[in-house]
Formats: structure tokens, C-alpha cells, sequence
């Protein structure tokens, strides 16, 4: 029985690299999917749970990308309003890698320290990759401030994120200098999930900061997101603080990625969004 992997995109062009690594991640055929929507899933959903039998179901599952999180969130709601009963197949969330991303980049920081009573600030978190780290860092105890360049993107995110998760953040504007360095102060963890090419932060804006014990960035493309840190940098120290580059995390999202399209075709019934996801990355993050 193939593994059949529907890779549903919210772009008009499904992304090349969701695809590779679907074949990767075990799938043996990638049926890719462009301008999806929450109106026009439901025969692409239709078909993937009436076509094989209860015991072979597990062999078809959806995978939801595209830039835009919240029309990718719309698209998961839609197909689980489509499943009843056991006509269901596994589906998952990752816009843009949000959820991969966040879960080895979190994963990672996890690893140092435990996230309880520690102040996170996600800069640039109204994208999504930076929504779902503000989740996990919340879901790990963490108070979390999301900064945006305007409080009021700051602020759809955070509750966005609290209806789909119940977890409280802070907003915050990072849109000057005075206001960045008001919503750094007191950071235990500094993590950049901004676009790419964007550089967020100057190495004299945090090496001197008293209480900031690590940073990641997620940006790969230079200029990175924040200056001062190697794209490759892993735990490296630099000013006191232990520092992550996108590549030196990189490679444990291609991991994780990897083994949540495995997953996928481990039963018939799972929708990995960030809860799970992140709970799957820990439990490897602990297997190293
Ligand atoms: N390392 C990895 O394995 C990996 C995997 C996937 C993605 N990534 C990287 O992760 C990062 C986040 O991805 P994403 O898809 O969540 O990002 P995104 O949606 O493209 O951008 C995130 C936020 O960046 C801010 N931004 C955009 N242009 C800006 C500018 N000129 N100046 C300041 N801020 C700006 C915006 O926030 P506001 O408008 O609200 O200020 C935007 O919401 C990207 O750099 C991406 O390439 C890394």
C-alpha cells in the first residue's frame, strides 16, 4: 500500500521544499496542491478518507503549508469539519516551517535551561514561525513577549494565539529604539523569527544585557537577524550567552520535519499542529 502524502499549499505555488521533504520523511508519493482553501478542500478531503479501507487509511495523509498562518489555520479547521466518524486520515500544520521551526529552535533553548519563570522575547513574532515559538516558549512556562513593528499586529497575534491554544502573551511594538530596548529589558531568552534579509537587532543592543542567557536566530539570509551571531553558531558563546544561528538549528527542524511526515502514516487519527509537534521534538531533543 503507497503512502500517499497530499501536500496542500494556501500559496498558488506549492513550496519545492515541503515537498522534498515529504518524499524524505517516507512518503512514496507527493501529490502537491496549490491556492487551497477552506472552501475548496472539502473534495480533496472527500477523497483522501472515502477511497481505503478503516485498516488502510493510515496510508493517506494531508500536510498544510503556505505563508499566510492564519489562512493555513482555516484550512486545517475546515478539513477536521470535513472528518467524521473513522473517515479521517492524519493531517498536518506547518506554514512556512512554522511549526517545525519553532519546535527545534525551542527545543533547543529547553535543552539549557527550564523555561519556568524565564521572560522569552520573540522578535518580529507576528509571522509564523514566530507565533508558534511564542506558544511553545508558553506552553514550557516561559512569559513570552511577542514584539511586531506595530503593537496593534503585536496584539492580533497574541490573541490569536490564545484562542487557538489558551496561552497568554504580551504584545509589544519594537518600532524604535527606545521602544525595542523597553521590550528587551529583563530578557532571559532573545529568539528573531523575522523575514528574511531583515536584520531586528545590533550586537550592542544585547551583549551588555544583564540578564539574556541565549539567542537564536532564524533568519538564514544575510543580513541575519541578529548581528553578531554565526548562521552556524550551535551553543556557541559569544558575550556570556549561548548562541544559535538558523543553520546550527537547521538542521534538527529538517529532523523534526522529517519525522512528523513519518508519523503521519502511523495512524489514521492525528493532527500535529504545535502541541504536538513540539512535544515530539523534546522527546528526540532528550533522545541526543
Ligand atoms: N532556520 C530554519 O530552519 C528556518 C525554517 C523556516 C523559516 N526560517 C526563517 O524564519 C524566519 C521567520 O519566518 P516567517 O515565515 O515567520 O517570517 P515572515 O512571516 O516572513 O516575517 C516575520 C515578521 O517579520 C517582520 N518583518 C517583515 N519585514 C520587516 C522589515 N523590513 N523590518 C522589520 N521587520 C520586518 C514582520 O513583522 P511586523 O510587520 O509585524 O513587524 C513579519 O510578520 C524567516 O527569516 C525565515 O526565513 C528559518
Amino acid at each position: 500500500m503507497k503512502k500517499i502524502l497530499f501536500h496542500l499549499d494556501t500559496d498558488p505555488i506549492p513550496n519545492t521544499f515541503d515537498t522534498v521533504v515529504a518524499y524524505d520523511g517516507g512518503a512514496d508519493h507527493v501529490s502537491c496542491r496549490g491556492n487551497v482553501k477552506p472552501s475548496t478542500v472539502g473534495t480533496m478531503v472527500d477523497g483522501a478518507v472515502f477511497t481505503r479501507p478503516p485498516k488502510l487509511k493510515k496510508h493517506t495523509a494531508l500536510f498544510v503549508t503556505g505563508s499566510n498562518m492564519g489562512e493555513g489555520e482555516a484550512v486545517l479547521a475546515s478539513i477536521r469539519n470535513h472528518f467524521f466518524d473513522d473517515f479521517r486520515v492524519s493531517v498536518m500544520l506547518d506554514s512556512n516551517g512554522s511549526n517545525t521551526t519553532a519546535a527545534a529552535a525551542v527545543a533547543y533553548i529547553a535543552r539549557h535551561m527550564t523555561l519556568t519563570d524565564k521572560r522569552a522575547v520573540v522578535l518580529a513574532g507576528t509571522g509564523p514561525v514566530g507565533q508558534r515559538a511564542a506558544v511553545m516558549l508558553a506552553l514550557e512556562g516561559a512569559e513570552v513577549v511577542l514584539t511586531s513593528r506595530r503593537l496593534d499586529r503585536a496584539e492580533t497575534a497574541c490573541e490569536s494565539m490564545r484562542r487557538r491554544f489558551g496561552v497568554a502573551l504580551m504584545a509589544a511594538a519594537t518600532g524604535d529604539h527606545a521602544a525595542l530596548e523597553q521590550a528587551l529589558a529583563g530578557a532571559n531568552i532573545v529568539l528573531a523569527t523575522g523575514a528574511a534579509g531583515v536584520q531586528l537587532l545590533h550586537e550592542d543592543q544585547w551583549r551588555d544585557l544583564p540578564e539574556l542567557e541565549i539567542l537564536i536566530d532564524a533568519n538564514a539570509t544575510p543580513p541575519l537577524g541578529i548581528r553578531g551571531i554565526a548562521l552556524a553558531d550551535r551553543a556557541t558563546r559569544r558575550h556570556g550567552k549561548l548562541c544559535y544561528g538558523a543553520i546550527g538549528f537547521g538542521g534538527f527542524k529538517l529532523e523534526v520535519h522529517r519525522a512528523c511526515v513519518a508519523k503521519l502514516f502511523e495512524a489514521n487519527d492525528l493532527v500535529l499542529d504545535a502541541p504536538e509537534i513540539f512535544t515530539l521534538a523534546k522527546a528526540m531533543m532528550a533522545a541526543k
